[in-house]
């Protein structure tokens, strides 16, 4: 495999634990966890092995500032901000939402021990982190967002920021190659620890499709036999099987592999799509209160709640088998808990 350049910052390898007391009360397939909430960099996550190469690509192209895009509790503009202040680069972060921070400096949040106006609350979760990181923030709408990153870049270009652009989720064939070599680090661990059992399957929350492509492709260079199974969080299977392909073929040819995939080689589920993006429904509340009350790990809202819940219901269903052994990779994110959304909700009995 052709070596792409890397600044190596995270904390790796990352640990891989068994779950036994979620893997008994469950009653099935034996579970482990590989810890990629731990990578180290800013309440870490998938984020920080994609950005190790970014921010590679960034630096030899001598840009001055990051800029990319997401939803208002973005974990990948949280991370890309934080490695932003850590390498010294500006960071401009479109973000799709309102500005609850100009609307605080407009009028002060707090008088005496009241609420100004109870309706705005001070940027909370991710967001808040982005503004601690020193990120710029430019709001927009859905339907605006692509025009909204694009104008953003032309400012920055014209204000001789040399601005380099992530794509969503940090999604390319150079961001994917942090999960490429994800599976190659994987591998070795397998290699080298006799007392983890082999996977049969790995299981994480898909969206973007950099993890699952390079997961994918680094599954077929370093030889990882069981499946890898993304559980999609906002796309029909369809969609993100397609683009799980075109970006592990393009990646592949990136690193100058001749690896080929089909979309049929591409495993995903859909089938926990719920209430759509970011929604918080019942089987992530029952997937985040069960990971904490049996393990003590903090999955978050949108990603791994949602994954979790898809493996919660293969588990009980039967679709693993109680003699498979199964790697929950988790991804991060768990600083969405603390958005204000999130925090009312995991305990409600809503939805
Ligand atoms: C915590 C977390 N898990 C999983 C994903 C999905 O990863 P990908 O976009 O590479 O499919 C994201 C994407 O933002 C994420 O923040």
């Amino acid at each position: 495999m052709k070596e792409i350049p890397r600044i190596c910052f995270a904390h790796l390898p990352t640990y891989i634990e068994f779950l036994p007391r979620i893997s008994a009360y469950l009653g099935g397939a034996r579970i482990y966890i590989k810890r990629d909430d731990q990578t180290g960099l800013a309440f870490g996550g998938n984020k920080t092995r994609k950005l190790e190469y970014l921010v590679a690509d960034a630096q030899a192209n001598n840009a001055k500032t990051l800029i990319t895009a997401g939803a208002i509790q973005s974990n990948h503009c949280r991370q890309t901000a934080a490695a932003a202040a850590k390498f010294g680069f500006e960071c401009i972060l479109v973000l799709t939402g309102q500005d609850l921070k100009s609307k605080m400096s407009q009028e002060p949040l707090v008088r005496g021990n009241q609420l100004s106006d109870p309706n705005i609350l001070p940027p909370s979760g991710n967001l808040l982190l982005d503004y601690l990181f020193g990120a710029q923030i430019v709001w927009t709408t859905p339907d605006q967002r692509e025009n909204a990153l694009q104008d953003a870049y032309t400012k920055a270009e014209k204000q001789s920021k040399r601005p380099y652009l992530i794509p969503y989720g940090g999604s390319n064939p150079i961001g994917a190659m942090g999960y490429v070599t994800a599976m190659q680090e994987l591998t070795q661990q397998l290699k080298s620890n006799t007392a983890l059992a082999y996977p049969h399957w790995i299981v994480f929350p898909s969206s973007s499709g950099g993890t699952q492509a390079g997961l994918t492709l680094g599954a077929r260079l370093f030889g990882y036999r069981g499946k890898v199974l993304g559980i999609s969080v906002d796309e029909p299977q369809t969609v993100l099987k397609e683009r799980v392909a075109q970006l592990a073929n393009m990646s592949a040819k990136f690193v100058e592999e001749k690896r080929t995939f089909t979309v049929d080689e591409i495993l995903v589920n859909d089938h926990y799509l719920g209430g759509g993006y970011g929604v918080m429904g019942k089987p992530e509340q029952e997937a985040i209160q069960l990971f904490g009350k049996y393990e003590g790990i903090i999955l978050d809202p949108v990603y791994t709640g949602r994954a979790a819940a898809g493996l919660i219901d293969l588990v009980r269903t039967g679709f693993f088998s109680s003699d498979e052994v199964i790697l929950f990779w988790h991804t991060g994110g768990s600083s969405a808990i603390f958005a204000h959304r999130y925090e009312s909700e995991l305990f409600s009995s809503g939805r």
